[in-house]
C-alpha cells in the first residue's frame, strides 16, 4: 500500500526544514519498503501572497484525503500587520481545527550526547522525559466572542467537558505506556474553566486506577519545569498553557529546534510538525536545526502510517548523529541545516 503525505512547508525556515524531513523519511522508507506519494501545498503567508487566504479549500481537502500531514511552520513579519484581515496562524489553527486533531503530543526528553547543550544546570536536565499532552482545538484560541474595537478587545476561554474528557482519556492512556503518572496542569484557583477541566480529569482518574494524578497550577508548573522537570511523566494541559511550557520545556534538551510533535484525533490521519515557529530571523540562511521536522516525520510513520520499524530508524539515525557530534549553531555547534541533514543520513 502506498502512503500519501501531504507536504505544507510553510513560511521561514519551514521550507528548509521540511526539505531535510522529507530527505531523509524517503531514505529510511526506502531502506524499509515503505512506498510514499508526496504531495505538495501551499498553507500561512505563503498562501497568503499567492493564494489570498491562509488554508484554501482545495489544500484542506487535500489533508483531510491524505494519510498523514507533514508540516514547517507558518508566520513572518512580512504578514504581522494587526490590521491585516488575514494572519498565516489563521490557516494552521484552521486546519488543527477542521482535521479533529484535539491532542498535540510533544515529548521532551534529555539526550545522553547533548548534555551540555542546555543552558540548565546538567543536573536539573540528567533524567528529563516528559511527554506533554497539549489539548489542541478548545479553550482560549477558539473561544466566541472575539471582539476587536479601538479601546477594548475580548477574547473567551471556554471549555465543554466532552473537550476535556477525550484528552484527559488520551493523556491517561497514554500514561499507561509510561511511569503512569499524569499532571493536570491548570489554574483552577482564577479560572472557572479550570475548575472544569480539574473535575473532568478527576472523574476521567476513576477509569485509570492503576495511574497516579496529581493537580498543579501552570505558574508553579512553570518553576518546576525548571527546577524539577525530572519529577514530570504527562502533562495534560489546556491548549494555550501548553503552548507556552512546551516552549519552555524546550531548553531542557538544549533547542527549540530538537523538539517535535504529533497532533492526532478521533480519525485516520494526523499532523505532524516541529514545536517551533519559522525562526525569520534565521530563514533563508541554511542555519535550521531540521531535528525537530526529521522527529515529526518519525512520529508521523509511527502514529499515522503504523510504521514503528521507519520511526525507529529514523529516530536512531538522529540519536548517532547527535552521539557522533554533528551539532547545528543552536546546539553550539557549526553545521547547517544540509550538512545536519547529510549526518543523519550517514547514520540511517
Ligand atoms: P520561533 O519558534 O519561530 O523562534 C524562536 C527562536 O528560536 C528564534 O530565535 C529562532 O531563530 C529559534 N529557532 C526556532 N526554530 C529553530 C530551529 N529549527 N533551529 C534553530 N533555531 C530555531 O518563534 P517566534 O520568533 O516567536 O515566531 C516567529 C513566527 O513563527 C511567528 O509568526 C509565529 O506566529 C510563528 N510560529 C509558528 C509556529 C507553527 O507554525 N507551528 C509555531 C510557533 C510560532
Ligand atoms: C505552535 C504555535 C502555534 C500555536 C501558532 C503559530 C498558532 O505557536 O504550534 O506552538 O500557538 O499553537
Ligand atoms: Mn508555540
Amino acid at each position: 500500500m502506498t502512503a500519501r503525505v501531504l507536504s505544507l512547508p510553510g513560511d521561514g525556515i519551514g521550507p528548509e526544514v521540511v526539505a531535510s524531513a522529507r530527505r531523509v523519511l524517503d531514505a529510511a522508507a526506502g531502506k524499509l519498503g515503505l512506498e510514499l506519494e508526496w504531495e505538495e501545498a501551499l498553507i500561512g503567508g505563503a498562501a497568503i501572497d499567492a493564494e489570498g487566504t491562509a488554508l484554501s479549500p482545495e489544500t484542506l481537502s487535500r489533508a483531510r484525503a491524505a494519510d498523514a500531514v507533514l508540516l514547517g511552520a507558518v508566520g513572518g513579519p512580512r504578514w504581522d500587520d494587526p490590521s491585516a484581515p488575514v494572519r498565516p496562524e489563521q490557516g494552521l489553527l484552521g486546519l488543527r481545527k477542521a482535521l479533529g486533531l484535539y491532542a498535540n503530543l510533544r515529548h521532551i526528553a534529555a539526550h545522553p550526547a547533548l548534555a551540555d547543550a542546555s543552558p540548565l544546570r546538567p543536573e536539573r536536565v540528567r533524567g528529563v522525559d516528559i511527554l506533554f499532552v497539549r489539548e489542541l482545538t478548545g479553550g482560549i484560541y477558539f473561544g466566541e466572542p472575539r471582539v476587536r474595537e479601538p479601546t477594548r478587545a475580548v477574547d473567551t476561554l471556554v471549555y465543554t467537558d466532552v473537550e476535556v474528557r477525550r484528552v484527559a482519556r488520551l493523556a491517561f492512556t497514554l500514561a499507561r505506556g509510561r511511569r503512569r503518572r499524569v499532571t493536570s496542569v491548570d489554574k483552577a484557583n482564577v479560572l472557572a474553566s479550570s475548575r472544569l477541566w480539574r473535575d473532568v480529569v478527576v472523574e476521567v482518574a476513576r477509569e485509570f486506577p492503576d495511574v497516579a494524578l496529581e493537580h498543579q497550577l501552570v505558574d508553579s508548573a512553570a518553576m518546576r519545569l525548571v527546577t524539577h522537570a525530572a519529577s514530570f511523566d504527562v502533562i495534560v494541559t489546556e491548549n494555550m498553557f501548553g503552548d507556552i511550557l512546551t516552549d519552555e520545556a524546550a531548553v531542557l534538551p538544549g533547542s527549540l529546534g530538537l523538539c517535535p510533535s504529533a497532533s492526532i484525533g478521533d480519525a485516520k490521519g494526523g499532523l505532524y510538525e516541529p514545536i517551533h515557529g519559522s525562526a525569520p530571523d534565521i530563514a533563508g540562511q541554511d542555519v535550521a536545526n531540521p531535528i525537530g521536522t526529521i522527529g515529526s516525520a518519525a512520529l508521523l510513520c509511527r502514529h499515522s502510517l503504523g510504521r514503528d520499524d521507519v520511526a525507529a530508524l529514523i529516530e536512531q539515525a538522529v540519536s548517532r548523529a547527535l552521539h557522533a557530534g554533528a551539532r547545528t549553531r543552536d546546539l553550539g555547534g557549526a553545521l547547517g541545516t544540509a550538512a545536519m541533514t547529510e549526518a543523519v543520513l550517514e547514520h540511517l
